[in-house]
């Protein structure tokens, strides 16, 4: 019997080099070990024959003969890959990867923090503006060409006017509606709140028909209106000064160039110094800067309450005066230092690859 375990062993370690599969592996494994009809199980079988003195001795080299083929066969399961597999239960888990917020929410909650200390409270209004608020009571009567520059979205009227007979009135007087195309449309809207002085600032959704490299039809403008005795340019300035100080750094400064809009007199559009040339209009190397134009970036719009916005918003304009500035959420991120974004697409592609590098 000793001899016939010896011969098994043998026989095992030549076999071995045949498994080529985990199906190879299982034949083999039955083979040798299998409960029933195993080669070991089948030698076992005659331990009864064994002289008494030699029972131990063989038990023993019976089970070497079993531990060989056993490790030998775990080493060829293993590195046939479909082996056990060793786990570990103190290594921690894979988290699950968690999102994070949208660049334009991280852009308006900045601009936020950095206006409420200055006494701005952020209002809410609806994407969906009356033509009297986003234009009419603007200054921007009827046929007015200014209203072009919009590229306003128009909402089809006649289902909600058929549906509410006893709003009808108003909306004579209101006009259609439209997606709202700039926040100054709450302006008036908080006017008519009734409560003076107003420091507010209003972030939210706006919808032009405009899609190429630096705009999207929709899109985040912030604004904000302030409106009391005594206001004047000097406020204005200040406060557009301080914003982007502490949004651009405070390495950059501001001109108000004259501009026109039919809300504000006068009116202004506010440039900062670019960040790539600090506002020399040249690069270290001699080169014209390719962000600006001679060391100046353009920004926003702004200006001095027009007298008849005040008056369509029940204010005396002889008693009270305000400012009021309306920005562009996106661009003013994309201009922020050490970000150049070309294509303000990008932006609302919910591409991962872009969004995940910010
Ligand atoms: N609403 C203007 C725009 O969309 C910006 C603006 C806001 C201008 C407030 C003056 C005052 O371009």
């Amino acid at each position: 019997m000793k001899q016939k375990l010896q011969d098994l062993k043998q026989q095992f370690a030549a076999e071995k080099a045949s498994i080529k599969t985990p199906a190879d592996l299982e034949v083999v494994e039955n083979k040798y070990l299998g409960r029933k009809a195993g080669l070991l199980t089948n030698i076992m079988k005659g331990i009864k024959d064994v002289a008494k003195e030699e029972v131990a001795e063989v038990g023993t080299l019976a089970n070497e003969t079993k531990n060989y083929i056993m490790s030998g066969l775990e080493e060829i399961k293993n590195s046939l890959g479909g082996g056990s597999v060793h786990f570990d239960f103190t290594v921690p888990g894979n988290k699950p990867p968690i999102g994070h917020l949208h660049l334009a929410t991280i852009a308006m909650r900045e601009i936020e923090g950095i206006l409420e200390p200055l006494g701005f409270t952020r209002t809410r209004h609806h994407d969906v503006e009356w033509d009297y608020y986003a234009f009419e009571t603007l200054n921007m009567p009827g046929d007015h060409p200014a209203r072009d520059d919009w590229e306003t979205f128009f909402i089809d009227e006649a289902p909600i006017k058929m549906n509410l007979p006893e709003k009808s009135l108003k909306l004579v007087k209101e006009g259609r509606r439209v997606l709202t195309p700039h926040t100054s449309s709450i302006q008036v809207r908080e006017m008519e709140k009734g409560v003076l002085p107003i420091r507010m600032m209003n972030i939210s959704k706006c919808y032009r028909r405009q899609i190429d490299v630096s705009h999207v039809p929709m899109f985040h403008q912030f604004e904000g209106l302030v409106i009391d005795k005594g206001i004047n340019i000097t406020h204005l300035k200040g406060t557009v000064e301080y914003f982007v100080k502490k949004f651009f750094g405070e390495d950059r400064t501001i001109r108000l160039r004259p501009h026109h809009f039919q809300f504000t007199e006068p009116s202004f559009e506010i440039d900062i110094s670019c960040g790539l040339c600090h506002g020399t209009g040249k690069l270290e190397d001699g080169t014209s800067c390719r962000m600006c134009k001679e060391g100046w970036l353009e920004l926003a719009g702004a200006g001095m309450v027009h007298p008849n916005v005040l008056k369509a918003g029940g204010i005396d304009p002889e008693k009270y005066s305000g400012f009021a500035f309306g920005w562009g959420v996106e661009r003013c991120y994309s201009m922020k230092s050490g970000l150049n974004i070309d294509d303000l697409r990008l932006l609302y592609k919910n591409d991962l690859r872009f969004n995940e590098q910010f």
